[in-house]
């Protein structure tokens, strides 16, 4: 085996104290999807999209990452293939614990100019009226990306999950496409595929092999695992 592919989500930092989606009582049982994460909520209410994102990058910005991000961290430096991280986080956790990995839905901690698609460094409050830094345009929304809208990196993504001999899904519902139906591609290119998850998920099923329990028990024993010398 020499490539792997790793999909993660919102489970994977709920143990750094970041709240999922879905679970129960978590992101979208108190905000509504339509009001805060999609292009036309921005174009209707931009101030209220931007304390959304501004209280999110905020809790970001004080979790640490935990032994799962480590883990992670430490199978893409070790492993003598290729490790490839794709994380519908918007979180830099992996990126604290020393990964490299794309993020799939944008990140909090950039900018992007709706005029121009200039990107930046996002400061810890946006608000409707910053102007962009390259064409002064006041159009600067968080490089997030919404529903309705294309997620980055798809050309590189579903070519490392093509050529791939493992792919696994770690902490994530599996109800959101793209990203949901890498399993797929993965299983018709020929790939092992393996679930991490609190509890089975949505598309359990889809996947040969299931371990279940918080990331941050489950993920550091199934690299420690994978990093085993086979005899
Ligand atoms: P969800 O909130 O939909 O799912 C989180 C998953 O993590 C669930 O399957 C839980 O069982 C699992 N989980 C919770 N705690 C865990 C733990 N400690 N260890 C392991 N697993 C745990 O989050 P995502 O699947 O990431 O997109 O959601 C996908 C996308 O939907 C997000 O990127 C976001 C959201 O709407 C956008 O906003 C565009």
């Amino acid at each position: 085996m020499e490539r792997i592919v790793i999909l993660s989500g919102a489970g994977l930092s709920a143990e750094s104290g970041l709240d999922t989606f879905r679970d129960a009582g978590k992101l979208w049982a108190q905000y509504r999807i339509e009001d805060v994460a999609t292009p036309e909520a921005f174009a209707r209410d931009p101030a209220l999209v931007h304390r959304f994102y501004n209280m999110r990058r905020a809790q970001a910005a004080s979790a640490r990452p935990n032994p799962a991000h480590r883990a992670l961290a430490r199978l893409q430096a070790d492993w003598p293939g290729e490790v490839t991280l794709v994380t519908q986080n918007v979180d830099g956790l992996l990126e604290a614990a020393g990964a490299s990995p794309i993020h799939m839905h944008g990140a909090l901690s950039r900018a992007i100019c709706a005029a121009c698609s200039y990107r930046w460094d996002a400061p810890a409050e946006m608000s409707p009226d910053d102007p962009c830094p390259a064409c002064t345009a006041p159009a600067t929304r968080p490089d997030i990306v919404w529903f309705g809208e294309m997620p980055h990196e798809m050309e590189r993504i579903l070519s490392a999950i093509h050529s791939c001999d493992l792919f696994a899904a770690i902490g994530t519902s599996g109800q959101v496409y793209p990203a949901a139906g890498f399993v797929e591609e993965a299983r018709r290119s020929g790939a092992e595929t393996a679930e991490l998850n609190l509890t089975n998920s949505d598309m359990s099923r889809a996947f040969d092999a299931h371990i279940t329990g918080p990331a941050s028990n489950i993920v550091p024993a199934w690299v420690e695992a994978l990093l085993q010398p086979k005899r």
